[in-house]
């Protein structure tokens, strides 16, 4: 695996592959990287011939009082971890690279509706920073496929969005979010956690599963099913910021008859903010 900071370097790269004809499937990732991580590339392996992976702690995603100082960077380990999962280009630029104006007097892209509803609303400003990176590094690599974990589904929307409304070529593709023996989402935010308080956060996972149970079941009453997940994690000591039954096409509030639905939640547990979600299929009439 080859190594490179540059844009100029990344296409010269890409663009032998692609005159060799192969398919270029690329990961973007902000480092730190976990099995949840080699999962992405091990479903990146299904698409294409050729692995570019990005390690890039994205200033723009992050709000003034959120980790981006403290963000775990852990550059050694996560070359070796990328090349042992076949990764054939790591690009690891630094900011000036991707914000030679700085991010603040960056040009910006934004999906406004789906951008500003859960995460956006507690985070404000975050998605547009991810759709931002992912729209540059997109222009960058100009893959024909990006993988992008479940685990953070609401990101996953903004940008297959992004990439519809904005005519882009890349297909996106959705993989399933890696969890621990006990169900705990990977994370790199799990790091943050006391011993104490990983033993809590178990309770994220199994409280989701019981809401997707009951709508698995045909309860159609969403808005107490919301209520029951908030007041679960909060009972376990979690301080959630919301826990809510959506559509899963685009975020909505379901109506009764909506069939595909997710169930999101984001919850902080001492230093850590933690998010999961479930997918679930309603029963049909
Ligand atoms: O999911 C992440 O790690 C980041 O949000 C991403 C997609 C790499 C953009 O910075």
């Amino acid at each position: 695996m080859e190594t490179v900071a540059t844009i100029s370097a990344v296409r010269e790269r890409v663009q032998a592959w692609r005159r060799a004809g192969a398919r270029v499937v690329f990961v973007p990732t902000m480092g730190n990287l976990h099995a949840g991580h080699v999962s992405l590339i091990e479903t990146a392996r299904r698409y294409g011939e050729r692995f570019v992976s990005s390690i890039f702690v994205n200033p723009m995603q992050f709000g003034p009082n959120e980790d981006f100082a403290h963000y775990p960077r852990t550059p050694h380990e996560d070359e070796r971890m990328l090349a042992d999962a076949g990764c054939d280009l790591m690009f690891m630029p630094d900011v000036a690279e991707i914000y030679p104006h700085g991010s603040e007097r960056a040009a910006r892209v934004e999906v406004p509706g789906l951008s500003r509803i859960l995460e956006g609303e507690f985070r404000p400003g975050h998605m547009e920073g991810v759709s931002t990176v992912v729209a540059k590094l997109f222009h960058i690599v100009e893959p024909d496929v990006a993988v992008f974990g479940e685990k953070d589904f609401q990101q996953l929307t903004v940008i297959r969005r992004m990439v519809t409304e904005l005519c882009m070529r890349v297909e996106i593709v959705g993989a399933p979010t890696l969890r621990d023996t006990d169900g705990l989402a990977l994370s790199s935010r799990n790091q943050y956690l006391t011993a104490a308080e990983r033993k809590l956060a178990p309770v994220i996972f199994r409280t989701l599963t019981a809401a997707a149970a009951r709508v698995r079941s045909g309860d159609a009453d969403f808005a107490s099913i919301e209520r029951f997940g908030f007041q679960e994690l909060e009972r376990a000591g979690l301080r959630p910021d919301y826990f809510s039954v959506r559509r899963a096409e685009d975020l909505a509030t379901p109506s009764a008859d909506a069939r595909a639905l997710v169930i999101l939640t984001a919850a902080r547990l001492g230093k850590a903010r933690l998010i999961d979600n479930v997918q679930v299929a309603r029963p049909g009439d």
